[in-house]
């Protein structure tokens, strides 16, 4: 089964072909980063606007990519949330503008079950496992006990990881998106700053925080601009790291314990953090555990995920969607 798929969430026009929910044919994403860049962070309107001029195009390049005519595709899919409202409305909008004229179904995929079928992309990794999400938008632990039955274990009850490697970014004054800007940084210095690690002990509970960690580094930054001091950039990158990532495996490593899952996949644009990906392949040779991530391509937005997903729901037995299909700014998790 092949099926056209469509991203538009965030600040990524994306578009892919995808065989039987593994094999990508083709995989556009067309970034507007650099335009968002000059604004610190990504303006939704701008990026609804940039959407509507890039996706006609995009669509037609993942089309001639993959090497098949429209007419033979056997689905369209598209991501219906969560995300910003008037980017998603693009997306939804071209797909069933698609769908009806190629007279193919549509169906509506969570962008979060998408995250976690980038998993499934030239991968042999089969549910049950546990899954760590960790994007720009989540953070959460969640058991998928089938391709379309998950349980959410615990999630952040403030902001989530990427969140705040933006935010941290900002505040050393790196650019948007600050994940790899920080990971590239840290790279010249050592974690020398202890900084706070949440825990959540004496119970089962589990549950990540991210607000305090960032608030520690904006504090610990805007102390030294006072003080007049030089800032060691590298040091604090390296230590928020260190600290990020120690809570995302600390939290992955009691949930594996407490469910039993062997295979553990981390998904989610934090996912192609190097340091994070250290952490847990020395724990999967420890233990013996299997540790799956995205390909470096997956991680972040991308319409690939997409057909990953929507081919695991339509083999579920989902009902297409109808033309009154509506965005979403959140889903479930
Ligand atoms: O999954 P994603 O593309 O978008 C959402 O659905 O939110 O995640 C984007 C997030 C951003 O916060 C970005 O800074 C972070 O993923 N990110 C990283 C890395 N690459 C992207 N964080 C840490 N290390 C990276 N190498
Ligand atoms: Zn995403």
């Amino acid at each position: 089964m092949r099926i056209l798929a469509i991203e538009s969430s965030c600040d990524e026009t994306a578009a892919a072909v995808v065989e039987d929910g593994r094999r990508v044919l083709s995989n556009v994403v067309a970034s507007q980063i650099e335009i968002h860049r000059r604004f610190g962070g990504v303006v939704p309107e701008i990026a609804s606007r940039n959407h509507t001029l890039a996706i006609d195009n995009v669509v037609a390049r993942a089309a001639e990519e993959s090497g098949c005519a429209l007419r033979d595709i056997d689905a369209v899919a598209v991501t219906y949330g969560a995300g910003l409202l008037g980017a998603l409305l693009v997306g939804v909008n071209y797909a069933k503008g698609l769908a009806y004229s190629l007279k193919k179904p549509l169906y509506a995929v969570s962008h979060i079950k998408g995250h976690l079928a980038a998993n499934y992309i030239d991968s042999d990794l089969e549910p049950p496992y546990l899954c760590l999400l960790a994007s720009g938008g989540h953070t959460a632990l969640l058991r998928v006990s089938d391709y379309e039955r998950t349980v959410l274990l615990g999630q952040s009850g403030d902001d989530a990881a990427g969140e705040a490697f933006d935010k941290v970014a900002r505040v050393l004054g790196l650019p948007y998106p600050g994940g790899l800007e920080i990971q590239r940084l840290a790279r010249e210095g050592s974690p020398v700053y202890k900084m706070p690690l949440p825990v959540f002990k004496g119970n089962d509970e589990i549950r990540f925080s991210y607000s305090g960690l960032k608030t520690f580094v904006i504090n610990l930054v805007h102390g030294m601009e006072q003080r007049g001091e030089v800032i060691p950039r590298a040091d604090i990158a390296s230590s928020f790291q260190e600290c990020a990532v120690e809570q995302l495996f600390r939290a992955a490593e009691h949930a594996a314990e407490r469910t039993g899952l062997t295979k553990v996949a981390v998904a989610g644009g934090v996912s192609a953090n190097e340091r994070l990906r250290a952490r847990f392949d020395e724990w999967g040779r420890a233990t013996g555990r299997e540790i799956y991530y995205p390909k470096l391509k997956y991680c972040t937005d991308n319409a690939a995920m997409i057909g990953a997903a929507a081919y695991y729901l339509i083999r579920s037995g989902a009902r297409p969607s109808g033309l009154d299909l509506d965005a979403k700014a959140t889903v479930p998790l």
